[in-house]
């Protein structure tokens, strides 16, 4: 069996990660949608890069669950497997996909990246956590150091979260890696979940995958663009749902 699975935030939800745009999206009165922009960085970078900092901190402190489980074991009995999440959160690692059969086409949360020149490191934050980078590139104050946004240690350029924002290209890399899947040949399982396939490419990816006979399955508990196109829908949130669906697939 030849899989596609598509996820979005609505996959994080139950581990208590916020979704973009549910009830709980907002903080402190920012829509995520504006500060997920390089405008919004550009006009106060550090306002964003608190965003960010909480983000990260909540994601660590979050465990994967029972969708990330499923997902993984799904992962392990395919043939062949490729998961691309809109998701810039670690659960999915975490849950033991392997690095080879998952593309993060936002990017990754815990990837620092320079604004300017190719700089980047996964776990800059942890390696230079505030305090540091205040010693390192200038705090006007003790108390200010929570606030600092990190210099590029190349070009002293402002480093940035390595996620992609609001009208910013997608990772040719990852692009390419989704590309190449579509090109050794049909899915017959595509399963999209929790995402309101805002993006035409999610909606794309999901009917090129399953054109040719394929089954396409949405799971999330409302309805989307995608839904019309689906073979099966199941409204329910993904840690109910996906165990339920990966044992059916399984055993079948
Ligand atoms: P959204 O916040 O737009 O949508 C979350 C989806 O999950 C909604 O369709 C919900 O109905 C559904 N949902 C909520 N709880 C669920 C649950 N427990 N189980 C299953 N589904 C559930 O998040 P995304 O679609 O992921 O991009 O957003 C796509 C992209 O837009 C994000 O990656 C981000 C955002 O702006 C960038 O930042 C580039």
């Amino acid at each position: 069996m030849r899989v596609l699975v598509i996820t979005g935030a609505g996959v994080s939800a139950e581990s208590g990660i916020p979704t973009f745009r549910g009830k709980d999206g907002f903080w402190r009165n920012f829509d995520p949608a504006k500060l997920a922009t390089p405008e919004a960085f550009a006009r106060d970078p550090k306002l964003v890069w608190e965003w960010y900092h909480e983000r990260r901190q909540r994601i660590r402190n979050a465990q994967p669950n029972a969708a990330h489980q499923a997902i993984s074991k799904l992962a392990q009995h395919a043939n062949e497997f490729l998961l691309v999440t809109q998701n810039v959160d670690d659960l999915h690692a975490r849950a033991g996909i392997p690095k080879e059969k998952m593309v993060q086409i936002h990017g990754d949360i815990f990837v620092t990246k320079c604004s300017r020149c190719d700089f980047r490191r996964r776990d800059y934050e942890q390696e230079h956590p505030p305090s540091v980078a205040a010693a390192t590139y200038g705090a006007a104050g003790e108390h200010e150091q929570r606030d600092v946004v990190p210099r590029c240690p190349e070009c002293d350029a402002l480093m940035r979260p390595g996620v992609v924002w609001f009208g910013e290209q997608l990772p040719l890399n990852e692009l390419r890696r989704v590309e190449n899947y579509f090109d050794r040949g049909r899915c017959d399982l595509v399963i999209v979940a929790g995402t309101t396939a805002t993006f035409g490419y999610i909606i794309d990816w999901a009917l090129r995958a399953s054109r040719h006979g394929g089954e396409l399955i949405e799971v999330n508990p409302e309805e989307t663009p995608l839904s019309q196109f689906a073979t099966r829908l199941v409204r329910e949130p993904a840690a109910v749902a996906l165990p339920l669906l990966v044992n059916q697939l399984i055993e079948l």
